[in-house]
């Protein structure tokens, strides 16, 4: 039995001063709700999954509670950590990057410049998140595309930046115009908190 995630009770505060480039207040505010929504159902799937009747005559994959349970239990906790990752590595100083981190960049991608340019075309590219993940088998950094909360991860990574593209992330401070938030995004990112998660890999 897996134990309760803890709900998140609040935006960490140093996320309120990506106002300054345009990501506001309410968004965050709002954004907060989703965040807690998804620990909230990590919660309640682990607790329907430790309640399920284990019949291996009812297991079905075209549709039954096992496959629905497991399925959505891994949007929910993925989102539950995408969220986790995202609110920690924002609100910072943004810019060309510091510490080991930026080393890394450039081992993986040749310069920060061309980073900042597949990211911005990751970006562009996917429906809900991109992520910078450490590869620990190449021990490379690539900038994964995500099109849902669960999707697309790889084992043996660690993730260490994530940037929500999801529309609520910034549809109410730029509406369609997800270009705007990215190069905010990239003026705010948290890189003493990046360098924490590289260190930690
Ligand atoms: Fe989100």
């Amino acid at each position: 039995m897996l134990p309760k995630v803890d709900i998140p009770g609040s935006i960490p505060e140093k996320c309120y001063t990506t106002e300054k480039v345009g990501i506001s207040r309410i968004t965050h505010d709002e954004h907060l709700k989703l965040w807690q929504g998804y620990a909230r159902k990590t919660n309640e799937l682990r607790d329907l999954m430790d309640h399920l009747e284990k019949d291996a005559t009812k297991a079905n994959q075209v549709y039954s509670s096992i496959r629905a349970l497991k399925v959505d239990y891994t949007f929910a906790y993925q989102g539950l950590m995408n969220h986790d990752i995202y609110f920690d590595t924002i609100g910072g100083k943004g810019g060309v990057p510091n510490g080991p981190i930026k080393q890394a960049i450039e081992k993986s991608f040749g310069s920060y410049e061309n980073w900042v340019q597949d990211w911005k075309c990751t970006g562009m590219g996917a429906r809900g998140w991109v992520f910078l993940a450490y590869d620990k088998n190449s021990g490379m950094l690539f900038n994964y595309l995500g099109d849902a909360q669960n999707t697309y991860p790889v084992w043996n990574h660690t993730c260490i930046l994530a940037m929500d593209v999801y529309e609520h992330a910034y549809y109410y401070d730029f509406q369609t115009a997800r270009m705007k938030y990215i190069e905010a995004f990239l003026q705010v990112i948290d890189w003493d908190a990046v360098n924490k998660r590289f260190e930690h890999r």
